[in-house]
């Protein structure tokens, strides 16, 4: 029997990285998987390229090859509508829905002063409201099925500390812990738990490949992976799937309000 055997999860931002391999652990484990994606660029204020349809159906394609059943929905969690025709797909291909990871999110980089306003409002839009919408588009039904359930909104280690130089990503996932802790009080009376988790560097996804850390660390020294993880310079998507894994399922019944990092130690350092 799987760890989240029988349960429905929504997934956003899944065509690749950390979202993809959510999918794959959770499906690994016997959950239903509805993975979303915006699947095109969104703003120029990005330095690099986003998910794409192609990717998102190869992370259906690797959902299936697990044995696991999986449907794609292409969503811009900017958009309530989108991401709520997202969440009604789930409950009529699966019949219910029970874990949501609000995973979607971008960064660029730049002094706070310097930043231009399309860039602060494109990572404020997707990392932030972007999590209050899926959360929005998922709870009422979620309520009404009177069946708990988990959400997990996924954050940064730049959502404990104060790293520079992107002060709007940092302001985003600090601002994800809010959302975290005010829902997880809301949702508590519907046995609906809400947690965060906080990666440190995450090896191949779209973002360390899009912002490199080597470049953030050339600007700001004591911000370098390798200086800043005791443990090691990065993770990998799968070390952050397991601490969501385990946040979905029922071993963490009683785990809500919780920042898990998933961080190889920065956040920890003296
Ligand atoms: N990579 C890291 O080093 C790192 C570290 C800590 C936290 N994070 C966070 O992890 C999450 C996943 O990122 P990743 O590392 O897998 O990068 P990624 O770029 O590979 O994946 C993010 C996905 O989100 C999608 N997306 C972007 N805007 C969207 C929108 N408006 N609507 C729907 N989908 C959208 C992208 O198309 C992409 O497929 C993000 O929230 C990111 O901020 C990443």
């Amino acid at each position: 029997m799987g760890r989240v055997e029988g349960k429905v999860a929504l997934i956003t931002g899944a065509a690749r990285g950390q979202g993809r391999s959510h999918a794959v652990r959770l499906a690994e484990e016997g959950a239903r998987v509805v993975v979303t994606d915006v699947c095109h660029d969104i703003s120029d204020a990005l330095p690099y390229p986003l998910g794409t349809k192609e990717e998102l159906e190869e992370t259906v394609q690797l959902v299936r090859a697990t044995g696991g059943e999986c449907v794609a929905v292409q969503a811009d969690v900017r958009s309530i509508g989108e991401i709520q025709a997202a969440v009604d797909a789930a409950v009529t291909e699966f019949g219910r829905l029970d874990i949501v990871i609000a995973n979607a999110g971008v960064m660029s980089s730049g002094r706070a002063w310097e930043l231009p306003e399309e860039a602060w409002d494109v990572v404020i839009d997707v990392n932030l409201k972007g999590a209050w919408n899926t959360v929005r588009a998922a709870v009422p039904g979620m309520i009404e099925a009177d069946a708990g359930g988990s959400i997990i909104l996924t954050s940064s280690a730049a959502g404990i500390r104060g790293h520079v130089p992107y002060v709007h990503y940092v302001a985003s996932k600090h601002g994800l812990v809010g959302l975290m802790k005010g829902l997880a009080n809301e949702l508590a009376p519907h046995n609906i738990r809400v947690n965060t988790v906080h990666p440190t560097g995450v090896s191949d996804t779209g973002i360390s490949l899009g912002v490199p850390a080597e470049e953030l660390a050339a600007r700001e020294p004591m911000f370098a992976l390798s200086a800043m993880n005791p443990l090691a310079p990065y993770v990998e998507p799968r070390d952050v799937s397991n601490a969501v894994l385990f946040l979905a399922s029922d071993e963490a019944r009683y785990v809500t309000g919780l920042q898990f990092t998933v961080d190889a130690g920065a956040t920890n350092k003296p």
